[in-house]
């Protein structure tokens, strides 16, 4: 299965830093951000690889990995012209993932898991191969909810609705980072329109799946951090140092 690392966006919620570089090189602990969902992607078995980003810095990415034999990886580069949205860059690997599923993962999503849930990712990845209908998406119940795609439940525990920053979130669980879709998510891209921000928002592609009856979730037991802000940004540097000291 494709691996794809979106990396491209703005990071304007990190300036100055991001007028530096690409906040995916922007250092966490000892790496720079993107080696996080790399290292992801490997642990549930993941090595061919796609990494979206924008044109200023794409070079930058080419200079640290190389084609990835360094790192166990077969890396392919896309240059998304512009910050179009989330799905909009998805769409862009339409030719490498050669009509099989694709797992997206955010540049900016910082998962910290232990080996069981890895494991776990790794069956539910499987049984998707072998079955390779629908979406899943990852959640998470986080304290400020308003800051990311929400997602509300019947009282069966259906999800009925996903909202992108809702003002009054209708629950505490959140979209994560990490999506599974089959084949037909380009053809899904396709029809979306343009969000009131201009950008093709990935809420309204997982929201695609829902009306159709196709969008499945997981749970994360792990720790996750979406580090775009300063303040995230600084707790994703702690919780790397701990696990890595704790390591040691
Ligand atoms: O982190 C989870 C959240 O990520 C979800 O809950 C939201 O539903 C989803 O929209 C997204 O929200 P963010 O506000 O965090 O998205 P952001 O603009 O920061 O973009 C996240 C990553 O996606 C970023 O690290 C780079 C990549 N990206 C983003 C855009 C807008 C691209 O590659 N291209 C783009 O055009």
């Amino acid at each position: 299965m494709l691996g794809v690392i979106l990396a491209g966006g703005t990071g304007s919620r990190l300036k100055p830093l991001t007028q530096v570089t690409n906040k995916h090189l922007l250092p966490i602990y000892k790496k720079p951000m993107i080696f996080y969902p790399l290292e992801f992607l490997k642990k549930i078995g993941i090595s061919e690889v796609a990494i979206v980003t924008g044109r200023e810095f794409a070079g930058d990415f080419a200079n640290l990995f190389g084609n990835g034999c360094e790192y166990g990886v077969d890396f392919t580069y896309k240059v998304q012209e512009g910050a179009l949205g989330i799905a909009q860059a998805i769409g862009l690997v339409e030719r490498i993932a050669r009509n099989e599923p694709i797992l997206v993962i955010l540049g900016d999503n910082i998962f910290m898991l232990d080996d069981k849930e890895y494991e776990e990712i790794k069956e539910l990845l499987d049984r998707f191969s072998t079955d390779p209908k629908g979406a899943t998406i990852f959640l998470k119940e986080v304290p400020d909810p308003q800051r990311f795609g929400v997602v509300e439940f019947d009282k069966d525990g259906n999800v009925i609705s996903i909202e992108e920053k809702p003002e009054v979130p209708k629950s505490n669980c959140i979209s994560t980072g990490i999506y599974l879709y089959d084949h037909t998510v380009f053809d899904k891209i396709k029809t979306l329109k343009p969000s009131r921000r201009g950008e093709l928002e990935v809420t309204d592609l997982n929201s695609c799946y829902l009306s159709e009856g196709g969008l499945k979730c997981y749970r994360v037991k792990g720790e996750w951090i979406d580090a775009g802000t300063f303040e995230s940004l600084h707790r994703a540097n702690i919780l790397a140092k701990k696990v890595e000291d704790y390591r040691i």
